[in-house]
């Protein structure tokens, strides 16, 4: 049985977009994946810079090359779907790049890193309207979605989105906003999944590191864990779907209320309970510009 952690956002495809630009430069970032204790991943390039319908046989052939190599990583075919294209996927590309099984199918969706909110509203509700769950790529990086109270962010997770957070957020790659968003997210269980947005070496995976961030500011360990592996391999094997009109009304406490178990996920059963339990009194108070 496989236990690591699964990557569910990294670019790792050979020669398709700003990932690694040959086989063996792929070799190598999978091989950074494994020594960060991952077994399992998600190729998901750029869909605007790919053919869609190559996807499939691209990673055949990465996952030929990874056991020729003698790589334990198995990888399975996905893509990034930027929000100013989601329109113009046809149902057989939007298929191709989903995960999950029948009817509890879900795109990973990227929260535009220019702050276009209405356009990653827009484009998620076609992608629910379609039948279709979102997992919501690094939502901590476009600051607009953490205005007035976090209310785009909410709205999204109200109607059914998992939030994924990347792990280079949490380390502050992507500057002190983008950081402070991630710990906020995961002070208030909005944070879905832990993934890399790995892009190569310069652009590591650091799923390890963010978890001994997180817990370092008072994440509980189990939960950390819980969203590099059982989290995301949740999300493989039971899907996500949308919710109907009716969980929507519900009010986030509502949902968190509940669950007694306290907030798992993922699930067609379970996929409305998205929290979890907030996090303790002082959760984030090490990182010293939170408080500036
Ligand atoms: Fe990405």
């Amino acid at each position: 049985m496989q236990r690591g952690f699964v990557d569910l956002h990294v670019h790792l495809l050979p020669g398709v977009d700003d990932g690694p630009p040959d086989l063996d430069a792929t070799l190598e970032l999978a091989g950074l994946e494994v020594a960060d204790g991952i077994d399992t991943a998600t190729a998901t390039p750029h869909v605007a810079s790919v053919d869609v319908a190559e996807i499939p046989a691209r990673v055949a052939e990465v996952n030929d090359a990874l056991r020729a190599a003698g790589i334990p990583l198995v990888v399975e075919g996905g893509g990034e779907l930027a929000a100013r294209g989601a329109a113009r996927l046809s149902p057989a590309e939007l298929e191709t790049i989903a995960h999950g099984p029948a009817g509890a199918r879900w795109i990973l969706l990227e929260a535009p890193l220019d702050g276009a909110v209405a356009t990653l509203h827009r484009a998620a509700d076609t992608l629910r309207s379609a039948g279709y769950g979102i997992v919501l790529a690094h939502p901590e990086r476009c600051h607009p979605l953490f205005d007035d109270d976090m209310a785009g962010l909410e709205r999204e997770l109200k109607l059914g989105s998992l939030a994924q957070v990347s792990s280079s957020s949490v380390l502050g790659l992507h500057g002190i906003r983008a950081r402070r968003n991630a710990v906020r997210m995961l002070a208030a269980g909005y944070a879905g999944l832990l993934a890399s947005d790995a892009h190569g070496p310069r652009r590591p995976p650091s799923l390890t590191q963010a978890v001994r961030v997180a817990c370092g500011f008072g994440l509980d360990p189990a939960h950390a864990h819980a969203l590099c592996a059982e989290r995301p391999r949740a999300l493989l094997v039971e899907g996500l779907r949308p919710c109907t009109t009716a969980e929507a009304g519900l009010p986030l406490g509502a949902e968190l209320r509940a669950d007694e178990g306290g907030g798992y996920v993922a699930g067609r059963e379970l996929s409305v309970v998205r929290r979890l339990p907030p996090a303790a009194p002082g959760f984030g108070s090490a990182l010293p510009s939170l408080s500036s």
